[in-house]
């Protein structure tokens, strides 16, 4: 699976670093040339020889120590980031989460975390214990590292040293030469090519008078990346967007609108053309019935605002739409919900529905990252990890790609 390929394995003190000779066996094994960088504490818990032998290469770890391998090219490190075509830390502690966020570079595995050249991936199997995993620290830091591109391949519940049961086990060596081979895999040629593709993003604005709203927090940024994703695939993309701050996608044609029965406008006008409809966009549900001309006035100690049902964009396209077109939808709950998503499903007649949660700090509105779990009318459910909003986005197209040709 990975013949051939330099695999930079970045080891870190914990106590799933005991799996690690079996790990660097396994990537030997799939063909991999293996080099082993290694924090202080990595080798506390796994030995330096266990792991030099099973990679047949010295362990590196301290930059400047005399006796260290490598001593003699003090390039190293530069050479490293060259050599490699992708790094794993496994496990990656909450210390080396936090100084690989905060782009620190004080020993070898975080020199040649800088040093790796750009397009080489990076997968960050975190470990730890589950009060530590989910502090909002390393949530923060972890998704940090999924917008700077890194893959977080997320850990597995289960028995823990601390002798509590719950999450943060490090998936075993076998899930994790997987998904490195997946990510080195090279992408086939794209089936969006030549197809033409309508999306909706950000939020909608609801006039209550001439200066207020109602809103949401949408940003846009999962439909832009969708967007920029088609567009880098060869699809037509047209993106009919609410009020965001984001610049337009290269090859993308975008069509800005405020409220929702003007998104649904625009849209309606390109349903007949498109060969797939992404419903990313936040529409509101409701709408002022009567907005006010100019400025309301402040009354008494309440005010009622009549609200309205909104029209559903993404339930037109899917009931009026012709054979062979695909629809897409998201669902987007505060907690939990999956439920809901499978109910929209069926009730807007999607071909897939992409489910996420607004949890303020690594997934839904605003930040970089989401968590997103698809599931289609096969009744197949796919969990993607915690990613970028631009690989989740990727990630998406890969599922849509194969039902455009059922
Ligand atoms: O823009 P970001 O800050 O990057 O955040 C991304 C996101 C959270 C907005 C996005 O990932 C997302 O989940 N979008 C859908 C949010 C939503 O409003 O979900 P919903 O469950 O209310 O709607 C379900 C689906 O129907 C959505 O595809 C929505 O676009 C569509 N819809 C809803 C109402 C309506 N009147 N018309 C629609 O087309």
């Amino acid at each position: 699976m990975l013949t051939g390929k330099n695999i930079l394995l970045g080891i870190c003190g914990g106590i799933a670093a005991y799996k690690t000779p079996h790990l660097v066996r396994l990537l030997k094994k799939s063909g991999a040339n293996v080099q082993v960088v290694a924090t202080k504490s990595a080798l506390k818990f796994v030995s330096e020889l266990s792991l030099a032998t099973v990679s047949r290469a010295p362990v590196l770890g301290d930059m400047f120590s005399e006796d260290s391998p490598g001593e003699g090219d003090r390039t190293l490190h530069i050479t490293l980031g060259e050599w490699a075509d992708a790094f794993v830390i496994a496990p990656a502690t909450a210390n080396t989460i936090a100084r690989l966020s905060a782009g620190l570079c004080d020993d070898m595995l975080s020199v040649c975390f800088i040093t790796l050249r750009p397009e080489k991936p990076v997968l960050v199997v975190p470990a730890m214990d589950g009060y530590m995993y989910e502090s909002p620290s390393v949530r923060r830091n972890l998704s940090v590292l999924a917008t700077q591109g890194c893959s977080i391949l997320e850990p597995e519940s289960g028995d823990l040293a601390s002798g509590q049961c719950g999450l943060g086990r490090m998936p075993e060596p076998e899930t994790i030469v997987e998904t490195l081979a997946d990510m080195l895999e090279p992408a086939p040629e794209s089936l969006l090519k030549g197809k033409k593709v309508l999306i909706t993003a950000g939020p909608t604005r609801e006039k209550i008078d001439d200066v207020r709203f109602l809103s949401n927090y949408s940003s846009g940024k999962m439909g832009f990346a969708i967007a920029a994703a088609a567009a880098r695939r060869g699809a037509i993309v047209r993106l009919v967007t609410g009020p965001v701050s984001l610049n337009t996608p290269a090859g993308v044609e975008r069509i800005d609108v405020e409220s929702a029965m003007e998104m649904m406008e625009a849209s309606r006008r390109f349903f007949d053309d498109c060969d797939l409809f992404i419903g990313a966009a936040a529409v509101a549900d409701y709408r002022p019935e009567q907005p006010v001309e100019g400025k309301l006035k402040k009354s008494g100690a309440a005010m009622d605002i009549r609200l309205v049902r909104n029209p559903d964009i993404l339930a037109e396209f899917s009931a009026g739409r012709k054979q062979g077109q695909i629809s897409v939808g998201f669902a987007l709950e505060t907690a939990g919900g999956i439920g809901y998503a499978r109910e929209k499903l069926e009730n807007k007649k999607l071909d897939l529905v992409a489910f996420n949660v607004y949890d303020r700090s690594t997934s839904g509105f605003e930040v970089d990252t989401n968590v997103l779990t698809l599931l289609d009318r096969a009744g197949n459910v796919s969990e993607l990890p915690l990613l970028s909003k631009d690989a989740a986005a990727g990630r998406l197209l890969d599922a849509i790609e194969p039902l455009l040709y059922r």
